[in-house]
């Protein structure tokens, strides 16, 4: 026998040298929830080691990042009041933009990344404006565009529409543009499918549709050419980072994706794909710790250059020690 591929896997230097996947803190992105009110930070039910904070306690959130060396986050809004056209997410004072405000002055080397949405501010949970009971596309581009930029001007550093409106990359990166926010890069959710992952996030965020799906907007999960359609557009108009989401269930579209585009390209490792971890260990089924390692390197492996996880601590403390990377 001359082939032994067990030769590599005989000590831990040498598997270490000859690993494949390198990982870096720099990757990782942390999510965080700001909800209105005052002195707030409060765990949320469905995602347990995530908090709920107030824009006058994020801050923590974002300390406690830093400290694991998370350089940054991603920021949804909870907004009290909500309306049929989600007027909180473009409010210059809303819970995000005051969420944002904090951040940028305390802790001016977190990147902040904020998601462009109108799920978490509408009165009925759909992402965009309603025409009867079906989101109109070209209605919702205005609102995005006014979001992203109250967004820009309260002092975000990226912005990342999730909202799968069509148009939309073009829309925001004209709007920027037209608003001296030209080096405001644009990190799109090119590839985000109608999944039951997000269910726990729904929770947290208050964001589950008063009726029907998001089915007519975000993409149906049989499908992988449409992944590479989406993404080849939002280079077409304008993205400068392209994302896939969910991750776990979609390590293939990551790679096709990775393949057929030249951008830096983000997974998202969705708050459905931590709970079940969390559930599991937590009934002592897995292990937390080596099934938060081995899926994190899955999707490096798979093509991913950024991750966004709300293991982003853990992971990147597991970096630091050099269990992974
Ligand atoms: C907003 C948005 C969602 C997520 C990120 N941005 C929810 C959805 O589309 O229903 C999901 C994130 C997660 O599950 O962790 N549209």
């Amino acid at each position: 026998m001359i082939n032994r591929p067990r030769r590599l896997r005989t000590g831990e230097v040498l598997r270490k040298a000859v690993r494949e996947t390198r990982l870096s803190t720099d990757s990782l992105i942390q999510p965080l929830f700001i909800i209105e009110g005052n002195n707030i930070k409060k765990e949320i039910s469905s995602l347990p080691g995530q908090y709920h904070y107030s824009p006058d306690m994020v801050g923590e959130g974002v300390e406690n990042a830093l400290k694991a060396g998370v350089k940054s986050v991603l920021l949804f809004g909870l907004p009290e009041h909500k309306d049929e056209k989600g007027t909180e997410a473009y409010n210059e004072n809303g819970v995000l933009q005051q969420g944002i405000r904090e951040i940028k002055q305390r802790y001016p080397q977190m990147q902040v990344i904020t998601d462009i949405c109108m799920c978490e501010y509408t009165s009925h949970g759909h992402c965009g404006i309603l025409e009867g009971e079906k989101v109109d596309n070209d209605r919702t581009l205005p609102y995005l565009e006014k979001i992203a930029l109250s967004h820009a001007r309260a002092g975000a550093d990226i912005v990342a529409p999730s909202d799968m409106m069509d148009g939309r990359i073009n829309a925001l990166r004209t709007a920027l543009d037209k608003n001296g926010f030209t080096d405001i890069p644009v990190m799109s959710y090119a590839v985000k499918y109608a999944s039951s992952f997000y269910g726990p996030f729904r929770e947290a965020a208050g964001s589950t549709p008063a009726f029907g799906d998001r089915k007519s907007y975000q993409m149906d999960y049989h499908n992988r050419r449409e992944a590479v359609k989406e993404a080849l557009l939002d280079v077409e108009e304008g993205a400068d980072i392209l994302m896939v989401k969910p991750a776990l269930a979609y390590l293939d579209v990551i790679k096709e994706v990775r393949e057929k585009t030249k951008l830096p390209l983000a997974a998202y490792s969705v708050s459905g794909e931590y709970a079940m971890i969390k559930a599991a260990a937590s009934q002592g089924l897995i292990d937390e710790y080596g099934v938060m390692c081995e899926s994190a390197v899955s999707i490096f492996r798979a093509g991913a250059d950024i991750l966004i996880t709300y293991f982003a601590k853990e992971i990147s403390e597991a970096i630091k020690k050099g269990d992974i990377g």
